[in-house]
């Protein structure tokens, strides 16, 4: 796998369509919403690309993760809505975490989490993610939450936010966590 920025052109339309296949309807991001996420916030859109060791075509794409900076280090109903991004917030919002489904259970969604905090966001190396974002904060569900737990996050706890017909817990990893996980 080879983790790339998203490019709008190139990319997009078969993002929009993993996002609705893979994402029950109420809670997938509307094409606008990724449309913004893509262009306004394009540091923070990390794209899974296929190597020829990968089960898909060189150059497919595997999975994605995106997210948006907020103005303060909470996450609301505001801060979620599809157009916010805050230029220069010290706290990112991750929206969609998505493997293809046919590749889904081997890892490779443990790995795009891993990859994006710990060295996109907070290593910005390799062209990725260049500002002083300090922490990463997330919504999931409860039975996914030991996921992100793996992947270096800690529950802050079940959260406020009302997204589709579920309850959500809401997750964090702040650079000194992630530091002393990669340690
Ligand atoms: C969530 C999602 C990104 C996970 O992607 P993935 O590639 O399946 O992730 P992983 O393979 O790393 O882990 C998924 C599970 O497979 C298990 N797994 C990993 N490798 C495995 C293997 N070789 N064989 C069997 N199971 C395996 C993991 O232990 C994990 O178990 P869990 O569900 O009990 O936590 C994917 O299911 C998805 O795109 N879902 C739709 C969008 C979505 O709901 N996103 C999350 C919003 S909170």
């Amino acid at each position: 796998m080879i983790f790339t920025r998203c490019d709008p052109e190139r990319d997009l339309e078969t993002i929009k369509e993993i996002e609705r296949r893979e994402y029950p309807a109420d809670e997938a991001a509307s094409d606008a919403a990724l449309e913004f996420r893509a262009r306004e916030a394009n540091e923070f859109f990390m794209v899974a690309k296929a190597t020829t060791e990968d089960d898909a075509a060189p150059g497919d794409i595997i999975g994605y993760v995106c997210g948006t900076l907020l103005p303060s280090d909470e996450l609301t109903a505001e801060s979620m809505r599809p157009g916010a991004h805050v230029v220069g917030g010290s706290t990112l919002a991750i929206h969609s975490v998505c493997v293809r489904r046919h590749l889904q259970r081997r890892g490779h969604g443990s790995t795009l989490v891993r990859e994006y905090a710990h060295n996109w966001v907070f290593n910005a190396h390799g062209g990725g993610a260049t500002s002083g974002v300090r922490s990463i904060r997330l919504l999931c569900k409860p039975a996914r939450t030991a996921f992100y737990l793996r992947a270096g996050f800690v529950l802050v706890g079940p959260s406020r936010v009302v997204h589709g017909a579920d309850a959500w817990n809401e997750c964090v990893i702040t650079e000194t966590t992630a530091r002393d996980d990669r340690s």
